[in-house]
């Protein structure tokens, strides 16, 4: 694996300065891409999908269900046509399944295939091989599952089929919208009624998807921002339209490019903007961020938006808390807006930046401090000293450690760098957002490679 990224190392190159101008739509939504292959494979009937992301991750989900049979037509200009073969329609694919740097892929699939009459074996690349899986494995044993994962509880995973299922009644220990949609798929082949409790609100795609595919899910709301979800084992998925909305996780790049440019002005279209996403524009207003949403609308279930992004003088802040979960995706470019905001920012709370991609952390810390940036990681979180108006950022070489995240922070950074960033290893920029080079180009970001 690691030869591989030797040969594939893709370097951005981005020079200082510019701005972001114009209009555009980002790709679709990476959590909505997944699952619309997902429960348009077990569904009755043809489902067809618009706006499907053409990344790495989601192409990994949809070429698992083409190796257990099921006729996919697409992506053609994000349209995928999935012949669905029904809950129990799966056939046994010939070898492993490659999740390749997908985390959703791993940890959905588990779920619904511990309900097949098949084995499966999911594997994965070196950063996704490293990242727990327990979370998933021990509540969907507690269900009645078979699966084996390495001795440190990490993939490759092997799933026996064939296991009867019970439904259970389980809160997360972490607010993780993967663990609990696992187990809502888990639950659709259960006996009983499973109900998942939430510590905190997380995106919530899965619940609202399986109602578009008329399958029933209660949702309650128990205070203090906690929910719980729970269907009934034993029902079926019926054909869908699924229109992905651009994904708000990759707008966050050009959000805060705008944000911390001097000049800027831009148009961000159709952004999905379900209320358990959108802490990332929740935390930049409150470091005082301009942005305005117009033209909102709902589409397929999904509530819709066009973001406007100037710039404007960010101040440092508390992080609050609770939004930690609505923006888990999106720190590696909040520390970036954070650095150029005027004073303090602290953020606590966020353990789970640790178990990403990779370290986000450890790595946009690093990073920053190449940069010149005084930021310290703590267990949880990052506090930062932002160098406030008209302060520029230093220039310097960083590494991605193949994470597409960091490398989309750090080229926005080069906006207020006072020289060229060069970020190492840049090819799983793939994985979510495959147009990225050519978008901000296109925007005014001084990116090559
Ligand atoms: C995702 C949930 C989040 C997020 C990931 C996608 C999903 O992970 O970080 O990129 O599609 O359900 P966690 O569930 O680990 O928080």
């Amino acid at each position: 694996m690691e030869d591989l990224n030797i040969i594939n190392n893709i370097i951005f190159t981005v020079e200082a300065g510019g701005t972001l101008n114009g209009t555009l739509r980002v790709p679709g939504d990476k959590s909505i891409s997944h699952r619309s292959i997902m429960l348009g494979s077990l569904a009755e009937g043809v489902t067809e999908v618009t706006g499907f992301l053409e990344g790495d991750d989601a192409l990994a989900t949809l070429q698992a269900f083409r190796d257990m049979g099921v006729d996919i037509e697409g992506p053609d200009n994000g349209r995928v046509v999935i012949h669905g073969v029904g809950m129990k329609g799966l056939k046994t694919p010939k070898e492993a399944l490659d999740m390749g740097n997908s985390g959703t892929s791993m940890r959905l699939l588990p779920g619904l295939l511990c309900g097949q009459n098949f084995n499966t074996v999911l594997g994965g690349d070196a950063s996704l091989s490293g990242r727990p899986m327990r979370r998933v494995t021990e509540p969907l044993a507690d269900m009645g599952a078979v699966i084996g994962t390495t001795e440190t509880g990490t993939a490759p995973l092997s799933i026996c089929g064939d296991q009867p299922l019970h439904a259970i009644d389980f809160t997360l220990p972490v607010a993780s919208a993967q663990v609990k949609s696992c187990l809502l798929l888990a639950g659709m082949y259960a006996k009983g009624r499973t109900c998942i409790t939430e510590p905190a609100p997380t995106r919530d795609h899965t619940e609202r998807m399986l109602t578009g595919f008329g399958y029933p899910v209660e949702r309650v709301s128990l205070g203090n921002g906690r929910a719980s979800a729970s269907l009934e084992g034993g029902g079926k998925l019926t054909a869908a339209k699924v229109e992905v909305p651009a994904d708000i996780s990759s707008a966050a790049f050009f959000m805060v490019g705008a944000s911390i440019s001097e000049g800027a002005d831009i148009v961000l279209e159709h952004v999905g903007v379900n209320p358990t996403r959108t802490g990332v524009i929740n935390i930049l207003r409150e470091m005082g961020a301009d942005i305005t949403l117009s033209n909102e609308r709902e589409v397929g279930g999904e509530p819709v938006a066009d973001i406007r992004v100037r710039s404007a003088q960010l101040h440092g802040i508390n992080i609050p808390e609770d939004q930690v979960p609505l923006a888990i995706d999106e720190f590696p470019v909040l520390f970036v807006a954070a650095a150029c905001a005027e004073g303090e920012t602290v953020l606590t709370g966020a353990k789970e930046l640790r178990v990403k991609e990779s370290d986000r952390i450890q790595v946009m810390a690093d990073g920053l401090k190449i940069l010149g940036v005084d930021a310290q990681p703590t267990e949880d979180g990052m506090v930062i000293q932002g160098g406030g108006a008209g302060s520029q950022l230093g220039s310097g070489q960083v590494e991605s450690h193949d994470d597409h995240r960091i490398a989309m922070a750090f080229s926005m950074a080069a906006l207020r760098a006072s020289g060229p960033i060069v970020i190492n290893n840049c090819a799983n920029v793939n994985t979510s957002f495959p147009s990225f080079v050519e978008l901000a180009q296109g925007a005014g970001l001084k990116i090559t490679c």
